[in-house]
């Protein structure tokens, strides 16, 4: 699992670890990474949890480093995760050639870097790679150009190699988290006094919990999806349905006026 420290993706390992998985933990952050591994590792007696630090998802020879030491030591890889990604609120002018490269890169791909990274074992083992995307990109949303369009070509190249790797045997699918309660994302995207209007939007009428994309991750990973390939698993209370969350308090007219004034950044 990419991304394994963070609190979306560190549920959906956890609950797997419960089921009886082994695990590696892919991350940025060494000490997190390492640190939340010996966690989750004591959730199970007997589970081995391997945290993998200093991995950036953007080079894909340091994850195939990762994989080479997972391995090693778990000695194969079945379940493939590609949850990490980078995210911020910035209109268009504030955002920077380089700031949407950095979430493109880090998003998609990194996304096929894992994919790539992860391949001969997927093949030996029949494997399953799902990608942790979003519903960002179903419609124009404000202040997310670039996570729009990075998981815009997130849920792409899921189909592609749905569709490539399909008759090795290989499955890839989606999980496209809506607004999930106490995540890093949550609080990056979504400032406190938004929250209660961006609820009346939610059919379900509550916020997300992590749990929610373990049970979709599990699911996924089940035999009971056993003929699912090339899906989006959307975990969001029907929150796009009705238009989605917006970022911004209001699109119009504070979305031109933020365009309309001061330098924009290149
Ligand atoms: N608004 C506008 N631009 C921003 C920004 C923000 N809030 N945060 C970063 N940037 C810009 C930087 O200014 C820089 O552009 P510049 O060189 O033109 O100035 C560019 O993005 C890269 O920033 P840097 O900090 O060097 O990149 P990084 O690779 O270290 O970090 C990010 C990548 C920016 C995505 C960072 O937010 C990150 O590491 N996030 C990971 C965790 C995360 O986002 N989790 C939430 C998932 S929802």
């Amino acid at each position: 699992m990419t991304g394994g420290a963070g609190t979306i993706c560190r549920v959906q390992v956890e609950a797997l670890v419960l089921l009886g998985a082994n695990a590696a933990l892919i991350g940025r952050r060494q000490a997190q990474t390492e640190q939340a591994a010996r966690e989750i590792a004591e959730l199970r007696p007997g589970a081995k949890v391997l945290g993998v630090g200093n991995v950036d998802v953007r080079n894909v020879g340091s994850l195939k480093d990762a994989v080479d030491k997972t391995v090693q030591e778990l000695g194969r890889i079945d379940y493939v995760i590609a949850g990490a990604a980078g995210n911020f609120l910035s209109n268009f002018g504030n955002l920077s050639a380089n700031a949407f490269k950095s979430v493109i890169d880090i998003d998609l791909l990194g996304s096929y870097n894992t994919a790539k990274a992860t391949f001969e074992e997927l093949r030996r083992n029949k494997g399953h790679i799902i990608f942790v995307t979003a519903t960002l990109h179903y419609y124009g949303l404000p202040m997310q150009a670039h996570a729009s369009a990075a998981k815009a070509g997130v849920d792409s190249l899921m189909r592609t190699l749905a569709v490539e790797l399909g008759p090795l045997g290989i499955r890839s699918n989606a999980v496209a988290p809506g607004p999930i309660d106490a995540t890093e994302g949550l609080d990056r995207l979504m400032p406190e006094n938004m929250r209660k209007r961006a609820l009346e939007k939610v059919p379900l009428q509550r916020l997300g919990s992590t749990q929610d994309i373990a049970d979709a991750t599990v699911f996924l990973l089940s035999p009971a999806s056993g003929f699912i390939t090339g899906t989006v698993t959307v975990v969001d209370g029907g929150a796009w349905q009705t238009g989605g969350i917006s970022t911004s308090e209001e699109v119009y007219p504070k979305q031109v006026t933020m365009l309309n004034k001061g330098d924009q950044k290149i």
